[in-house]
């Protein structure tokens, strides 16, 4: 059905879940014989994998996706696709019906390998497509096209059960749900032999991988058998939970060669009140206490954080103790959100929602702090030797390379003889709150 030279492009919005499901739609247009292009204006067929977490996410797309009308009838050829976490909310699906009527396909987060089927019924009855039913087999998922050749996303665990009240993902991800530790293993040990040196297995949830399965089985057991295949150098995750953060994951950190002494941890606020609001299920106190228990065992060991300002009922006290927590923790990096109101979840229908003003002032509070750590923490690597692996150039700049160090910090550094790919022990010469600068020794 495609016809010689079609071209597409894919607009990735939102978290790595989405870049990596974007890389496998890649994948599945390249078999049926699209190529990609960076050229909006001259593709074929366009796809926005679309993001629903935050207020300000949904308005750009709906946004692109309203300039997108002109081009359309300019190209009635043209094919418009909208996927991703938007279209499994059927408010999105509507809006999306009635107000956005050039868009020809509309797909979810869990039948994207209906899409070439979806392409063909739009072309053969010229009409819209509105299709989100779930049909993927997480343990059978096709191949991806992926953005890098040194590092790969790998899913372990979709969906989330945890029903943080602000949070939207469980209602557009659905129930927790793990993929086969064999199925993993094969794709693993399939890049590695196509050259791949690190991995990041992710889920919204990792700490909770294995415990549906039959036999059930630990995260910490998957990052053991990981480690120990030949060839691969670095195994990353993200997201972990603080409330089911085992003893036995922080030994398995510990233990793991390829396991990077790197934590992501979302605190999401510094007040047991707010986190009891949240439904967070631990204190402040019990954060700080893996944190403790983290350093003592891996003492290098980076630690960033999400954190949400302005949540329903967030007294000024409530956000200092965010504050103190943030200065006692000392993130390596943290990202910082202020809460937005999603329809559906128990946070959006709570009294004393946070005037706007008051948000965008805590969050420039707290962001003046977070860089001024960021930045401490960061002088630490001054003159110290890092092993960096070699991910690709630098933005806009052909004589350097950037990389990450195992504790996840961007090191940029001038090209030499290195290759991308390659490991390499650089003496950092130079930092700011976000990346460090290095030379080769
Ligand atoms: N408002 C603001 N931030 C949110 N996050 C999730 N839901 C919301 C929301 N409604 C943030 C959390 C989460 C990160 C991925 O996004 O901090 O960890
Ligand atoms: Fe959302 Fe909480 Fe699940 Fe993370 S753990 S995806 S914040 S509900």
């Amino acid at each position: 059905m495609t016809k010689e030279n079609s071209t597409y492009i894919i607009k990735t919005y939102g978290c790595q879940m989405n870049e990596h499901d974007s890389e496998r739609i890649s994948y599945i247009l390249e078999s049926l014989g699209y190529t990609q292009t960076e050229d909006l204006m001259s593709a074929d067929l366009i796809i926005y994998n679309t993001c629903i977490i935050r207020e300000n996410a949904e308005l750009k797309i709906y946004g692109h996706l309203g300039s997108m009308k002109s081009l359309k009838e300019k190209k009635p050829e043209l094919i418009i696709a909208v996927c991703g976490c938007m279209m499994e909310i059927e408010e999105a699906r509507e809006v999306i019906r009635k107000t956005y009527r050039h868009v020809d396909i509309v797909f979810g987060t869990k039948n994207i390998s209906s899409l070439p089927y979806l392409i063909t019924q739009h072309l053969m009855a010229n009409e819209r497509v509105i299709d989100t039913e779930a049909v993927d087999d997480i343990d059978n998922l096709q191949k991806a096209v992926r953005k890098s050749d040194v590092s790969a996303y790998i899913n372990i665990i979709y969906g989330c059960d945890n029903f943080c009240s602000y949070c939207i993902v469980p209602y557009t991800r659905g129930r927790e749900s793990s993929r086969s530790a064999q199925s993993i293993l094969e794709e693993v040990r399939g890049l590695v032999s196509q050259g791949f040196k690190e991995i990041t297995l992710l889920g919204q949830n990792v700490n909770s991988y294995g415990k549906d399965l039959h036999p059930c089985s630990s995260f910490s057991k998957l990052l053991m058998e990981l480690d120990r295949l030949e060839g691969l150098e670095r195994v990353r995750f993200m997201t972990s939970h603080p409330k089911d953060f085992s003893d036995e994951l922080i030994e398995a950190i510990r233990q793991g060669e390829k396991v990077c002494e790197h934590i992501h941890l979302p605190l999401q606020s510094g007040s047991t009140r707010i986190l009891k609001e949240m439904n967070r299920k631990y204190t402040a106190e019990e954060y700080s206490q893996i944190i403790e228990k983290l350093r003592e065992s891996i003492p290098n060991i980076a630690i960033t954080t999400d954190i949400i300002v302005g949540f329903p009922g967030e007294s000024d006290e409530d956000f200092e103790q965010t504050i103190e927590m943030v200065e006692k923790i000392g993130f390596d990096q943290a990202f910082l959100f202020k809460y937005s109101k999603r329809t559906g979840t128990r946070a959006a229908t709570m009294e004393e929602q946070i005037p706007e003003e008051v948000k965008s002032q805590r969050f420039q509070r707290i962001l003046d702090r977070i860089n001024d750590i960021c930045y401490e923490k960061n002088q630490h690597y001054l003159d110290s030797i890092q092993e960096v692996l070699v991910e690709g150039y630098s933005k806009g700049n052909k004589d350097m390379l950037t990389g990450r160090t195992r504790t996840n910090k961007i090191v940029h550094f001038p090209k030499g003889s290195v290759q991308v790919g390659e490991l390499v022990s650089l003496k950092i010469t130079g930092f700011n709150s976000f990346a460090l600068e290095g030379e080769m020794i």
